[in-house]
């Protein structure tokens, strides 16, 4: 294999060397801009026209993919500090003519919703390299924050027969035939219905409650038919979950886990996330100044990982949104009272006007939250908890969890969570249950703060939402 063009940038010319990458641009029949996805630059590979087969050469249009042998050099021009002068080329594979017009691989500027369109060529454009490389770096950092803090990986199983989060957005799976009413759960493949998971919570909880801290990450899948630009059908999260611990404990490990995930962001992708901020510095100026952020990029992120999260409870969050500005004028869309859950409006008003940093919302009405939450003394309120982040809303859910045997087969009732469905969860408050937390991260969510991007569909290669299944 050859290089990659990532470590040809370092090396010391002059070099014989031989890369292979696919044609950005081809200017004045001499300049061949080659990408081979390893980073963000491209490598200056020069050609001598005269010297190479007049048909070779008509091929090198955007897109077709070539190996590229010569020596590399202190390059001659600006922008770059070394070039290959290319003695050999030799095609893998052409690129359409024809077809080419049609295609985001024209190097000019295309729509975010024309590069979703061709998410089969997308990822061989700057911003979608930028964004796919930022998403790999995030899952390691991910894994290796965990691994380094004692946490163990735990795979939770994709198809399940119980719903945590009781609300009833779930995909069915299922052997039996398509159409048919008054299906016969019991000769369906698992004998009983099942579906896709929401999450990998309860199992995680199994988990915790013989390793001590574990997480899982993985995908997730919700029927929601929220066509926002934060909800995906299909969506990755991360669920560390810890025994011996209570909420303050599970808030200080969402804390420091996002600033580090930042953080490793902030060294590790430098030239891909100075290409971000710049472009949507651009992009921005285009705007008027009220839709404008306030913030570049990588100020919003310096700003996460310098401030404290600011911790407050639903209740006074209730109040400050009651004696807000918007909400007295009336321009608050939905009702703000004690009770009701808080919608994005509100979290925005709260984040981004109020506190102007992220904010930590714990302690929520019991009856707006899941049925494992543990009841918090005051007998309305569960020790749950929220992060809310500038530009993103919530994106961080999660709560100390009720280990209360008679308390938690209390809430099933009220929650109607069938007994028969979670009986072995039940089961764990019977054998040495002990106080526990976790909290799920949505991934997407993280990489639409760590990139900037404003539509999560932009930061999953292949993203699945009512009714958008391609590829
Ligand atoms: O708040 P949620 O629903 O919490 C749970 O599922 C808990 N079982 C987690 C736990 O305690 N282990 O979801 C967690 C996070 C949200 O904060 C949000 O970031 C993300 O998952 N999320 C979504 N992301 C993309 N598309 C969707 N449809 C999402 N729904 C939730
Ligand atoms: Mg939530």
């Amino acid at each position: 294999m050859n290089k990659r063009i990532v470590d040809i940038l370092k090396t010391d010319p002059p070099k014989e060397i031989s890369v292979s990458g696919w044609v950005r641009s081809f200017r004045g029949n001499r300049f061949i801009s080659l990408n081979d996805g390893s980073c963000l630059a491209s490598l200056q590979v020069v050609i001598d026209s005269d010297k190479l087969p007049h048909e070779l050469v008509s091929n090198l249009n955007n897109g077709a993919s070539i190996l590229a042998t010569g020596r590399l050099i202190s390059s001659q021009g600006s922008g770059q500090s070394v070039e290959l002068q290319a003695e050999e080329i030799k095609i893998y594979g052409k690129s359409s003519q024809e077809e080419l017009q049609k295609t985001i691989l024209q190097p000019k500027r295309h729509s975010l919703e024309k590069l979703r369109e061709q998410g089969h060529l997308r990822m061989r454009t700057n911003l979608f390299g930028a964004v796919f490389r930022i998403r790999h770096h995030m899952a390691y950092a991910i894994n290796k924050y965990f691994n380094d803090n004692g946490f163990f990986y735990i795979h939770t199983p994709i198809i399940t027969g119980t719903d945590a989060e009781g609300a009833g957005e779930t995909f069915r799976v299922t052997t039996l035939p398509v159409g048919k009413n008054n299906i016969d759960n019991s000769k369906d493949f698992f004998g009983k219905p099942t579906h896709l998971t929401v999450s990998g919570q309860l199992e995680a909880e199994l988990a915790a409650l013989a390793l001590g801290k574990v997480y899982t990450f993985g995908p997730t899948f919700r029927a929601e038919n929220s066509n926002t630009t934060r909800h995906l059908a299909e969506f990755w999260m991360v669920e560390p979950e810890i025994a011996f611990a209570d909420i303050n404990d599970d808030i200080n490990l969402g804390e420091e886990f996002l600033k580090y995930l930042i953080n490793y962001a902030l060294t590790n992708c430098k030239e891909d996330l100075q290409f971000l901020n710049d472009r949507a510095n651009k992009e921005e100026s285009q705007l008027p100044k009220d839709k404008r952020n306030e913030l570049s990029l990588l100020e919003r992120m310096n700003m996460v990982t310098e401030n404290d999260f600011e911790r407050i409870t639903y209740t006074e969050a209730i109040d400050i949104l009651l004696r807000s500005k918007p909400n007295k004028k009336k321009q608050f869309k939905y009702e703000v009272a004690w009770g009701v859950d808080l919608q994005s409006e509100h979290e925005k008003f709260l984040v981004e006007k109020h506190f102007k940093k992220p904010v930590v919302i714990v302690d929520y009405p019991e009856s707006i939250k899941a049925f494992y939450m543990k009841r918090n003394d005051d007998g309305k309120t569960v020790a749950a908890m929220d992060i809310l982040f500038p530009g993103i809303g919530e994106i961080i859910g999660g709560s100390q969890r009720e280990e209360r045997y008679d308390v938690l087969e209390q809430k099933c009732k009220e929650f109607n969570v069938p007994k028969d469905a979670i009986w072995w969860y039940l089961e764990t408050r019977k054998f040495g249950t002990v106080p526990h937390a976790g909290f799920g991260l949505g991934f997407e969510r993280l990489m639409m703060f760590v990139t900037g991007m404003n539509n999560i569909r932009d930061v999953i290669p292949f993203p699945r939402t009512p009714n958008n299944a391609e590829f």
